[in-house]
């Protein structure tokens, strides 16, 4: 695209003769901010302007919104995120005075603590949500086994990088909460080697906060970016079901706007959460000392109850293996039910379905008093 000399030049343009912008902004479709891939041979207003007139797929609405939530909730994570990380410094002496300075005398620091927090369980929460609507809307049938597979593997390591997120202030709660955590993926035959091996062994000491803060802000959050253009991908590719690849009847220009409001509630419900309902972080970590109410994360209280429901003489290799079996079950469901079901057989998955979310509620609720209930 040659430039012509005559030309009434813009900012834009002059930038457009020299750089491929709408190569540089068809990135955004890579994880499904825009529906589909801007014709990168044109120019950025031309490109965008087409691609907002097309009518997008039917799936891209609620409740849809989940996929394109979560990562809007990774993105803020990122962003609030990279924020802390100015301020904080990951060494056991130091690694909570950063963070009571980032909460007490950094402009607006407190707040941005706040809602990194709220958004980390928002996100969460999100892509749990997202795993049961797949599942009750049958979206692992064949073909779309890797949407399933994914979504499920966001939500572990969403789960992983939010433990890794707890030691960083280093007040009591974060420091023991990880410590029941570790206790628990200990336990856990396969991946517990792994975890150990990746921070280093079983203690708390200042190199392996560090070692938990690089997880946390670079191998986590890259591993998520990797599922997340997977799903987004694999959507593109074979679409949310069979019955949502039809066009329909809304333009990109009023997605995008419903995109805003949501942004707009989402920021808005998590400063409302941070203000209302701030989340302490206590005293500094006390090695020597296990406040009465230390408990692991909620996502692990489920694995721990079944461990410990099962009597002493089940072996401790055993009683681990079972919650990496059922994992490993919801991981490869699609393989279990490759139609996802039709008839008795879909009764069949999804009464089970139902039985192992019960379980987890009541295995999650068993774990809560088995430790702060007691
Ligand atoms: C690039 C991405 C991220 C960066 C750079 C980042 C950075 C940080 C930093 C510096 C802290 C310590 C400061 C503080 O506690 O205020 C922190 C804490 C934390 N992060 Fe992240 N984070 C990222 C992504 C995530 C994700 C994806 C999650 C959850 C899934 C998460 C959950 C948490 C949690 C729960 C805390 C502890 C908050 C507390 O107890 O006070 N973070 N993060």
């Amino acid at each position: 695209m040659d430039p012509k000399p005559n030309d009434k030049r813009s900012v834009l343009t002059w930038i457009e003769d020299r750089v491929n912008l709408t190569e540089i902004i068809s990135f955004l479709s890579v994880f499904g901010l825009l529906p589909s891939e801007l014709d990168s041979r044109k120019r950025v207003r031309e490109a965008l302007g087409e691609v907002m007139r097309r009518p997008l797929p039917s799936y891209a609405r609620w409740p849809h919104v989940l996929g394109i939530l979560s990562f809007i909730l990774f993105l803020f994570l990122g962003l609030t995120g990279t924020m802390l990380a100015f301020y904080y410094q990951p060494t056991a002496d130091v690694a909570y005075s950063s963070v009571t300075l980032i909460a007490r005398d950094v402009a607006f620091g407190g707040l941005i603590h706040q809602v990194h927090y709220w958004a980390a369980v928002l996100f969460l929460l999100v892509l749990g949500a997202r795993v049961i609507r797949f599942f009750f809307t049958g979206l692992y049938a064949r073909g779309r086994e890797a949407i399933w597979m994914v979504a499920v593997l966001t939500f572990v390591f969403a789960t992983i990088a939010d433990m890794t997120g707890r030691l960083l202030p280093w007040d009591t709660a974060g420091y023991w909460t990880t410590i029941r955590a570790r206790e628990v993926t200990d336990a856990l035959p396969i991946l517990g080697p792994i975890t150990a091996f990746l921070v280093g062994g079983s203690g708390l000491d200042s190199l392996v906060l560090t070692r938990y803060y690089v997880l946390h802000i670079a191998v986590f959050p890259l591993i998520l970016v990797l599922l997340f253009y997977i799903h987004f991908s694999s959507v593109r590719r074979v679409g949310l079901s069979r019955v949502d690849r039809a066009p329909g009847t809304r333009s990109l220009r009023v997605a995008m706007y419903d995109l805003l409001l949501l942004v707009l509630f989402m920021v808005g419900g998590l400063i409302t959460f941070a203000v209302l309902l701030p989340h302490s972080f206590g005293v500094v970590a006390d090695p020597f000392t296990t406040p009465p109410d230390a408990h692991p994360p909620w996502y692990l209280l489920a694995p721990h109850a079944l461990m410990e429901a099962f009597p002493a003489f089940v072996p401790k290799f055993l009683r681990g293996l079972i919650p990496e079996i059922m994992l490993a079950a919801v991981l490869f469901l699609p393989f279990l039910d490759p139609e996802s079901g039709s008839g008795t057989r879909r009764r069949l998955f999804r009464n089970v379905g139902i039985g192992v979310l019960l379980l987890w509620v009541v295995l999650t609720v068993a774990g809560w008093r088995l430790e702060v209930g007691r």
